[in-house]
């Protein structure tokens, strides 16, 4: 099927595959069992490309969402409901992962009364107070984080029925920054380990970076389980699954001018990509008429440079009401005019999982890529999908 319609997300199978054939390679090396974290991707008809042994979710819905990726499932939030907690034992998971003592003696006492109550291993996550990352939006171990139990509050505490722990604290890290996170751990709760079956060492591997050290990842995990042989370990990672494997794809629909050009696009960040304002971070950007759907640009393709780096500055912006509708200040090698198609890298992990209609924009709509122009329509959205949310 040709590709008609923007703004759109194209997901590149070929790209997930190979992200695929390292997270096996890495997991099958490490002895770790690789989940997904559904909160960075989850589009089900792109399941099939990916490799996880099941999933993690964040609340009720993914833990449902994982049911149709197959495999483990296992659950962290910060804070469960009660009919959350009594949701998931509805749902059998195999794992879940509590945040506080409160929330342990809560679970104990529903899953008394629950037929399926025993069934899902019960975990805490801790706070290995190790800081690897600069910034505290992204860092779980920042200064008053709510995020995990730290070591003084295990104090007197019971851990009955506690059979894993849990700690997630690193951000698109290598895996120098796990290998210093799991020595704080080791150093802190040393203790606990002989008592627990399993530990998940959370998300943040960026495994599929070309720069990755995937040796050191799986050295440190293989010492891990020397010292620990009785400890299952599982990964999480969210992104490294779908790293450089989708493209945001936009129309320039106008190039105002305030001291200098500022293309207006179909797509917007605000809605489409908010982390680009949130974090905040400034995608790489592309122009290729000849784009086959490939999420990095082929031989023809002519990339986007920071300001002053090529000859034609241009900001690119959304059509919002919102002032910082902005993705970046960018500079091309000629002009942007209203019908140019613009193409932005890495757009597979945390956009459609964080889409919004503010404004009633239309969310875009969402392709996979099989091959070299072979695109396939994976759904669209319209004015019910808009109206029906509100
Ligand atoms: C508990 C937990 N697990 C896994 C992940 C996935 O992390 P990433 O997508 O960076 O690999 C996150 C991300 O915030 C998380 O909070």
């Amino acid at each position: 099927m040709t590709f008609p319609e923007t703004p759109a997300f194209v997901v590149d199978v070929p790209a997930l595959r190979r992200n695929a054939a390292i997270l096996r390679e890495v997991a099958e090396a490490s002895g770790a069992r690789m989940l997904l974290a559904l909160k960075a991707f989850s589009m089900p008809a792109a399941f099939p490309f990916l490799y996880a042994r099941g999933t993690c979710a964040s609340s009720v819905h993914e833990a449902m969402l994982g049911a149709e990726f197959g495999g483990e499932r296992h659950a962290f939030a910060a804070a469960f409901s009660e009919a959350d907690m009594r949701a998931l034992m509805d749902l059998g998971l195999d794992h879940v992962t509590l945040n506080s003592f409160a929330q342990l003696r809560q679970w104990r006492r529903l899953a008394a009364g629950h037929p399926r109550g025993g069934r899902t291993a019960v975990g805490l996550r801790i706070n290995p107070e190790h800081s690897e990352g600069q910034t505290p939006l992204y860092d779980p171990c920042a200064p008053h984080s709510r995020l995990g139990i730290r070591r003084a509050a295990f104090a007197g505490e019971d851990l009955t029925g506690v059979t894993g722990l849990h700690c997630h604290n690193l951000c698109e890290q290598g895996a120098d920054c796990f290998a210093r996170t799991l020595a704080a751990i080791e150093a802190r709760f040393g203790d606990l380990l002989p008592r627990i079956r399993w530990f998940n060492f959370g998300g943040g591997h960026h495994i599929t970076r070309a720069d990755y050290d995937r040796e050191l990842l799986v050295g440190t995990l293989r010492a891990f389980r020397a010292r620990h042989p009785h400890i299952d370990f599982f990964l999480e990672p969210g992104e490294a699954h779908v790293l450089n494997a989708g493209t945001f794809v936009c129309t320039v629909l106008d190039v105002v001018e305030n001291e200098g050009p500022i293309a207006i696009l179909d797509g917007s960040a605000a809605c489409h990509t908010p982390d680009v304002i949130e974090m905040p971070y400034r995608p790489r950007v592309f122009l290729d008429p000849a784009w086959d759907g490939a999420a990095e640009p082929g031989p023809g393709a002519l990339r986007a440079g920071a300001p002053g780096e090529k000859p034609f500055p241009c900001r690119l912006a959304g059509p919002s009401c919102l002032a910082g509708d902005v993705f970046g200040d960018y500079a091309f090698d000629r002009p942007l005019v209203p019908g140019d198609r613009v193409i932005f890298e890495d757009m597979a992990l945390y956009t459609m999982v964080k889409t919004n209609t503010f404004n009633g924009i239309r969310l875009p709509s969402l392709w996979l890529r099989k091959g070299p122009g072979d695109f396939s329509h994976v759904r669209s959205f319209d004015y019910a999908d808009f109206r029906s949310r509100l």
